[in-house]
């Protein structure tokens, strides 16, 4: 079993909503882009998720999948980097779902904000369904299946990492307790030589009896160093250190992604609800109609009226789109007079235009030959089975049901 370290690896989900606009582009896609440089990265379709609100029309979730991926490929998430995946194809979240729900107290899941709130919201859907009130502990083990240590989430979603944490914890606490930890423990720390075990038992010693925290942090190091000692040990060395038992699902950290870069149209977040989007791959003709028509500073109303960048969704995408000096132009122009918000409008216009064709073109292989798309989804899936195996065979194991 090969040693997996949580805080280099990274999840995400997204829904699967179909094709995507500028705003998923700059808020999501192009940090996971980022990010599928320097971690190991499992980003994943949740059509099981989409269930818990629409499990009464499920007839486009198929399509709207492809469509997504196609979107999230077009945008630089390359499959060669990031493993992408359909939950559903993974049965093993199932599972894992299955597994937390004995544990996971009631209270839990009524006190996540987004239950009360989407079933005040949602009022054309009956949301009084086990699968609904169930959904953040499916996305604890969507995030726990892969040990994954870092989940880059929207603010909306912090709540549900947070729960992840506390059911990790209570499960760490109530499974991760061998009869025997202490002694499999001590004999895991011989396995590590001499000179290892002798300075992992004396920054251990000084951790419990004095807090030394610099010593836990370098005990971590020092473990997490060896070569030649099975992830089971490694991870029993670790709790010991703490005074626990071991760590079987490592508490994830939510990576925050910055609050939407991306305005709509008329200046609040670009999102379908608000009817202020500008899709991905959206026509240019649309494009150029819809900046065009673009709400501006209401305080120019003719050309000899100044404005008020700040108070123009324009200049909003100008920050996003243009460099300084472009950016210094506009400004000087609108609050002088000097242009007209047609004119303040084109580099936009162009910067869009530009960014979109690229988009486009990378997105024309997989239109043309969508089976493209299902070989990368199946691979992913084969993928993440295989990493998803890996934990819950030590699930089992610690819950006495590996039938051995
Ligand atoms: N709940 C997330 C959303 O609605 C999607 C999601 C499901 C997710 N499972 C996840 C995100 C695991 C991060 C990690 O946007
Ligand atoms: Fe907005 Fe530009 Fe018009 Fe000023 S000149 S109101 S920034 S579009």
């Amino acid at each position: 079993m090969s040693g997996v370290d949580p805080s280099q690896r990274v999840l995400s989900g997204m829904r699967p909503t179909g094709r995507l606009h500028l705003g998923h582009y700059h808020g999501v896609l192009k940090n996971w882009v980022r990010l599928q440089h320097e971690y190991e990265c499992f980003f994943f379709v949740a059509d099981w998720h989409a269930l818990t609100t629409h499990y009464q029309d499920t007839r486009g979730i198929e399509q709207a999948t492809q469509d997504m991926v196609i979107d999230w490929l077009a945008s630089g998430i390359n499959p060669g980097s990031a493993t992408l995946f359909v939950q559903s194809q993974v049965v093993a979240h199932a599972e894992l779902h299955l597994l937390l729900s004995m544990m996971t107290p009631l209270g839990w899941l009524e006190r996540v904000p987004s239950y009360k709130d989407q079933q005040e919201k949602l009022t054309d859907k009956d949301l009084t369904t086990y699968g609904f009130l169930g959904y953040p502990l499916l996305q604890s083990a969507d995030i726990l299946l892969y040990r994954a240590g870092q989940v880059p989430v929207g603010a909306d979603q912090v709540a549900h990492i947070e729960i992840t944490r506390e059911i990790a914890r209570r499960f760490n606490h109530i499974y991760g307790r061998e009869p025997d930890f202490e002694e499999l423990a001590e004999s895991a720390c011989d396995k590590m030589g001499k000179k290892a075990a002798k300075l992992y038992r004396s920054l251990r010693k000084g951790y419990l009896e004095s807090g030394d925290q610099e010593g836990l942090e370098r005990a971590q190091a020092l473990v997490k160093e060896q070569q030649n000692i099975t992830l089971a040990d490694r991870e029993r060395l670790i709790g010991y250190l703490e005074g626990t038992g071991k760590v079987i699902l490592p508490e994830p950290q939510a990576l925050l992604t910055e609050a939407a870069k991306m305005p709509g149209l008329d200046g609040q977040k670009m999102s379908k609800s608000y009817g202020n989007t500008i899709g991905l791959r959206e026509e240019a003709d649309s494009v150029v109609t819809k900046l065009k028509r673009m709400p501006t500073d209401p305080a120019r109303v003719r050309l000899s009226d100044p404005g008020t960048p700040e108070k123009c969704p324009v200049w909003q995408f100008h920050e996003v789109y243009s460099e300084q000096s472009v950016q210094d132009w506009a400004r000087a122009g609108c609050t002088s007079a000097g242009i007209g918000c047609l004119e303040c409008k084109q580099p936009v216009i162009d910067a869009v235009i530009a960014e979109q064709e690229q988009i486009i073109a990378r997105a024309q292989p997989y239109e043309e030959n969508p089976d493209m798309v299902r070989s990368i989804l199946l691979e992913g899936a084969e993928k993440a089975e295989d990493d998803a195996r890996q934990t819950l065979t030590e699930v089992r194991q610690a819950m006495g049901l590996s039938y051995r």
